[in-house]
């Protein structure tokens, strides 16, 4: 048998090589507190689930779904938009949902990009903007994100060739893996460049209900004009502890909705009515859930970036995500840093090249795991490092 060429060009995807480290070690009865991958360990919202029983009780919900979403769910989503951003959609054309965001994101390429086209992606950032061109027969021009440049990527620099071969351009704010947030003038500038430079501006917005001490995200919507070139992806995963429920939604400009739509419809059908009704629940009810999450993340943030500190860590505080993005000692790389916390303290991190050429020298911190597993990971620290 022989498999596509485009099979040798993907590495394995980053979380599966760390699960079966994680399975290995364990099995050896070594002990993990594992930061690993950003799954939150809190519980989706008990009405939620309430909302999901009834449902099954008293809706049919077997049959297909349609590819787009019931409208009713696509109003919630409007009316979210609407309640947060004070952002208008029409929920017939400018909204769609998604299996999860992973799954709209990766099946936005088969709708802009052709073999030899380009798209211009954050370095390091979430792997599926990269593996995603690739899938489609692009490439991928990087935009470096440097501690310097408070981890924005330089828009100005890009050279002229690259950006005639481009089709979109992708920006994650508040970000994955560094943790970093961009303000208003950052997602003006980039509407600005795309309307000049006829780019799709794709924002993936996974984190925008997870700010600290009062920080609250915005979407790239509430700039006038930014409907005219940009799509916003979000989910439910983060927002309300649903990562494993996949259901997310892309929201914007309405041919990039529509277009990515169509490749939807030929290969997937749809999210589960039961889960799409369960959804609406969760963002039309109370959002006390989010807040009350967020008090839990922002202390576990507190106690690791406290104990990092005091190890004689230097890196800014987190405003934004459960991540921490950390610098390695010297001497270390990301790879032997991640390992020496496995080896020798039993911590689970990512190496920060995971992400990109640019993540060497850091490793990620995903703070998805209880406050006192955070502590017991500080007392492994200062007795093994
Ligand atoms: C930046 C970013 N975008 C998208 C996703 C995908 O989330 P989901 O597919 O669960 O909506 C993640 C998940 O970790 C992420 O970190």
């Amino acid at each position: 048998m022989r498999k596509s060429k485009r099979l040798d060009q993907i590495p394995p995807y980053l979380f599966v090589k760390i699960e079966e480290k994680k399975a290995e070690l364990q099995k050896q009865g070594i002990d993990i507190i594992d930061f690993g991958i950003g799954d939150p360990d809190l519980e989706t919202p008990s009405h939620v689930f309430k909302k999901m029983h009834e449902v099954l009780e008293t809706k049919d919900s077997s049959n297909y779904p349609s590819t787009k979403g019931e409208l009713s769910f696509r109003k919630a989503v409007a009316d979210w938009y609407k309640k947060r951003f004070n952002v208008d959609l029409d929920p017939v054309n400018e909204v769609c949902s998604l299996i999860g965001s992973k799954e709209g994101l990766s099946h936005l390429f088969f709708a802009y990009v052709d073999p030899g086209d380009m798209t211009l992606v954050p370095d390091p950032s979430y792997p599926v903007y990269g593996i995603g061109t690739l899938l489609a027969g692009g490439t991928s021009y990087y935009l470096p994100l440097k501690k310097e440049n408070n981890f924005l990527p330089d828009l100005d620099n890009i050279p002229k060739d690259i950006l005639k071969k481009s089709k979109l351009l992708f920006i994650n704010y508040p970000n994955n893996p560094t943790s970093a947030v961009a303000d208003r003038s950052f997602f003006e500038k980039a509407v600005k460049f795309c309307k000049e430079n006829n780019l799709l501006l794709v924002s993936d917005l996974a984190y925008s209900e997870m700010g600290y001490d009062g920080y609250k995200p915005m979407s790239v919507l509430e700039i006038p004009g930014a409907k005219d070139i940009a799509i916003e992806f979000h989910s439910l995963s983060k927002t309300y502890n649903m990562t494993g429920w996949r259901i997310g939604m892309a929201v914007g400009n309405k041919e990039a909705v529509q277009a990515l739509a169509t490749i939807k419809s030929n290969v997937d059908s749809g999210v589960f009515k039961a889960i799409q009704f369960a959804a609406i629940e969760a963002l039309t009810a109370s959002q006390e859930t989010v807040s009350k999450n967020n008090k839990v993340f922002e202390e576990r943030r507190n106690i690791l970036f406290e104990g990092l500190l005091s190890l004689g860590f230097n890196f800014p505080k987190p405003k934004a995500t459960f991540y921490m993005w950390v610098p390695v000692p010297t001497g270390e790389t990301s790879a032997s840093f991640a390992q020496k916390l496995l080896e020798k303290c039993g911590i689970l991190v990512v190496p920060g090249n995971g992400y990109g050429a640019e993540g060497e020298g850091y490793v990620r911190f995903a703070i998805t795991i209880p406050k006192a597993r955070i502590e017991e990971a500080i007392v492994r620290m200062k007795k093994e490092l």
